[in-house]
């Protein structure tokens, strides 16, 4: 039987094809990863400001606040969706992961158990028309005075005051926090 295609034109089809999808791919993720950057590059110095002057408990206040408008500026200005997730959230409303959101984070989670370096834990992909990309976010040092193990009493209570249904803490060095999450524009 003839074949209306041989096998050399349908790898050359899909040669072709993979060469359009690829730079709209690259550039979707590279700014993604710009976004990221952004958003982490404000962040942690917000943060890093308050411990300063305010120390952990004053900075708890600040990052209530903060880090969600920030996420929201960077939102209005490039039209992704930013946000911030984790199987262990603090802020249930904004922090809750969706499914896709979910299952990323565990794949990501069983890549850093098989020894991944922090900067390689991202995965981004199409999702219903729209680019989805996750960072996760290493716990450091700072980070335990608000998410570790043991924490000071007057931090617990203001964490336990404006965040009562808080499951983010009992974290260690090196575990996943969480994850930036982002979308790109519908319809882009
Ligand atoms: C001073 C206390 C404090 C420190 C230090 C701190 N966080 Fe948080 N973290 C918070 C608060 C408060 C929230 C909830 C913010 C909100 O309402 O969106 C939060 C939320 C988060 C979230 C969003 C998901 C969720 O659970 O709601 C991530 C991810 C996160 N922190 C990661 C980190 C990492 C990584 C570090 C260290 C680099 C860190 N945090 C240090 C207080 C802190």
């Amino acid at each position: 039987m003839k074949r209306p295609h041989s096998t050399a034109a349908l790898v050359a089809i899909l040669g072709a094809s993979a060469c359009f999808a690829a730079p709209d791919r690259q550039a979707t993720e590279a700014e993604a990863k710009r976004i990221v950057a952004s958003f982490v590059g404000e962040v942690k110095p917000m943060l890093q400001g308050y411990m300063k002057a305010r120390g952990p408990v004053g900075a708890v206040e600040g990052c209530a606040v903060d880090a969600p408008a920030i996420a929201d500026r960077i939102s209005e200005s490039t039209g992704w969706e930013v946000g911030r997730v984790s199987l262990k959230p603090r802020n249930v409303d904004r922090g809750t992961p969706d499914a896709w959101e979910t299952a990323t984070l565990r794949q990501l989670e069983k890549k850093r158990n098989d020894g991944a370096d922090a900067s390689e834990l991202n995965h981004g992909e199409w999702v219903e028309g729209r680019y989805r990309y996750m960072q996760a976010q290493i716990v450091e040092g700072v980070c335990l005075n608000c998410h570790g193990e043991a924490l000071d009493p007057a931090v617990q209570s203001i964490i336990a005051e404006y965040y009562p249904e808080d499951s983010a803490t009992g974290f260690s060095l090196g575990d996943i926090r969480g994850a930036v999450t982002l979308a790109s524009p519908p319809g882009d």
